[in-house]
């Protein structure tokens, strides 16, 4: 297993010419328009991420994944791509973005950009031109257009949903005005499924991987990268053939399905990694794949993408067995591959943890994505009466101070570092997520983790920006506001800047050892050098091992480790 060395010896130049830079790295995902508004417009942008650089580098993390910043229409949050090789205007220019990644590189953090491989938006140029061609253009085979069933084609090509909940085909109206072909959209309708059966979109797309990489990307996060290849030959399959696998989360453990999780799909990273060995150092790439366990190497592998997504920890109850059983696999699997681990709680797309953990524990297996039973649990009236946020965020600190000890590379989403909570109550008015329109009353969407941050513990949208908030903040996010745990000891913010420092200085290969405690809900677990991570999932008080205690994610009790706390000696 290949050694770093230790992080803290590395000066920020070093930091950004080591190859291995990725591998155990912390990486901050920043949701750019929901992070730091600079000209008052209410939306975030690219010169608020510029101006929020010196607090980056004080949190101490390696590397910014930036969520979508291209011309979009947001349909789905900037998910729906209208050029691939542009920013949105709403957001900056390409000068700014030259200023941000400087500025990033400036103080040893690298940039990692999100990338739309799987779908368009449907502004996108080749879309229009789409709509414009006659069937069977070249023009059309950019996307994925099928006549539709019964006399008509007034039917959808096949019964397939899609996975913001309605049929997963559009129909479309002819240049002459009669009713058309439809199109495929494995996501809102806004948002056409690419054909890369077609060489050109292939070929376009390695130019907008090079063109990023020129303007200081160094990484790339893959969204939905087991979806692009698709057997789409007929018939179509019935959606209960397709059974779990069309959840999109489960996937087949073979490759059948006809769009999720193909084999081909990697003949197009093997192309993209030959790019990205181009550059010195390599760009590296991180897969977001819900496919089957056995089938996420693949994606990691060094011919691919690199590195792959699990989202096990994510899906977990907080409990010492699941924790050691996924920690273990994960592991294990990643040696096996050449990648290294990674480790996620939160991102745009789930509860934020500090409520997951903060709510009832539901049984293993279940959709903690999407909430409880995949209903949401956050809807008005709903089972939030059980929601417990003290307790959520003690057990979230705790869980990620385990986290920040595990080999590997640890995902962070913007907030979590203030230990910041769903938003429940936005208004439906208000709501923009495709997932709550196209499930109404079923499922509540994505908007409550997305709102913009707090920085100032009052005044217009607690300092994210001069005009207000695209989404509606709480009056509480003011207890949570940057500005309220600046230098506050104990507060989440200090514990993430203290862990993440240690974690730099601590780190060395990427080797863990456990630790038996005699007690089965306690893990204690070792990395090289005598760093120790114990947690206490259980109820009461313990004792804790020998060595010196370098940070705790709460208050120690009469030198024992309470309920619900991670500690790190040595
Ligand atoms: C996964 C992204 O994380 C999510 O936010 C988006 O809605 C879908 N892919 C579709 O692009």
């Amino acid at each position: 297993m290949p050694t770093t060395a230790t992080l803290a010896t590395l000066t920020d130049s070093d930091r950004l010419t080591d190859a291995n830079w990725w591998r155990q790295a912390s990486v901050y995902q920043i949701y750019p328009r929901s992070f730091s508004d600079s000209n008052g417009d209410g939306l975030g942008d690219i010169k608020g991420i510029t101006a929020k650089v010196p607090y980056l580098k004080e949190l101490g993390i390696d590397a910014v994944w930036l969520s979508p910043f291209y011309p979009s229409a947001l349909a789905d949050g900037g998910y729906d791509v209208d050029d691939y090789r542009d920013v949105d205007p709403k957001l900056g220019t390409l000068a700014d973005f030259a200023e941000m990644s400087a500025a990033l590189h400036g103080a040893g953090i690298k940039l990692i950009a999100d990338i739309v491989p799987n779908h368009s938006s449907n502004r996108h140029v080749w879309f229009q031109e789409a709509l414009a061609a006659p069937k069977g253009s070249a023009a059309r085979d950019r996307y994925i257009f099928r006549d539709g069933l019964g006399e008509n084609g007034d039917l959808p090509p096949s019964d397939w949903d899609s996975v913001f909940g309605g049929p997963a085909w559009e129909r479309i109206t002819e240049p002459d005005g009669t009713p058309g072909q439809w199109y495929m959209h494995i996501f809102a309708k806004e948002q056409p499924d690419l054909n890369w059966s077609n060489r050109e979109i292939r070929d376009d797309f390695l130019k907008t991987l090079r063109f990023w990489s020129d303007r200081g990307v160094d990484g790339f996060r893959v969204d939905v990268a087991h979806a692009l290849t698709k057997d789409l030959t007929e018939p179509l399959i019935a959606k209960a053939d397709l059974s779990e696998a069309n959840s999109g989360t489960d996937g087949f453990p073979d490759g059948s399905h006809p769009f999720w999780d193909r084999d081909e799909v990697h003949e197009i990273y093997a192309e993209w990694r030959a790019v990205f060995n181009e550059y010195n150092p390599p760009r590296t790439a991180v897969a977001e794949a819900w496919v089957h366990a056995t089938r996420r190497a693949r994606y990691a592998s060094p011919e691919g993408l690199g590195q792959a997504f699990n989202f096990d920890l994510l899906q977990a109850d907080f409990d010492a067995d699941e924790y050691q059983a996924i920690i273990t696999r994960n592991l294990a699997e990643a040696e096996a591959t050449g990648a290294s681990s990674t480790w996620v709680f939160s991102n745009h797309d789930v509860v934020r943890h500090a409520t997951r953990y903060g709510l009832p524990q539901v049984s293993k297996g279940k959709d903690h994505a999407k909430g409880q039973d995949g209903k949401g649990w956050l809807l008005a009236g709903g089972p939030e009466a059980d929601l417990d946020m003290a307790l959520g965020e003690r057990r979230a600190r705790a869980a990620t101070l385990l986290m920040l000890a595990l080999p590997g590379s640890a995902y962070l989403y913007q907030g979590e570092e203030l230990g910041l909570q769903e938003v429940a109550g936005i208004p439906d008015a208000e709501r923009q997520d495709p997932t709550f329109f196209r499930n109404k009353g079923v499922e509540i969407g994505r908007d409550g983790c997305r709102v913009p941050l707090p920085w100032k513990v009052e005044g217009t949208s607690f300092g994210f920006g001069d005009g207000g908030a695209h989404l509606p903040q709480p009056d509480w996010f003011s207890s949570y506001a940057v500005e309220a745990q600046d230098g506050t000891p104990g507060s989440t913010l200090e514990l993430y800047r203290t862990a993440l420092k240690l974690r730099r200085e601590l780190q060395g290969a990427e080797e863990l050892t456990w630790h038996k405690t005699g007690n089965p809900e306690v893990l204690h677990f070792s990395r090289p050098g005598g760093w120790q991570s114990v947690t206490n999932f259980g109820d009461t008080a313990v004792d804790l091992p020998a060595g010196t205690v370098l940070v705790a994610s709460g208050p120690l009790e009469d030198g024992k480790l309470p309920a619900s706390t991670t500690a790190w000696l040595r």
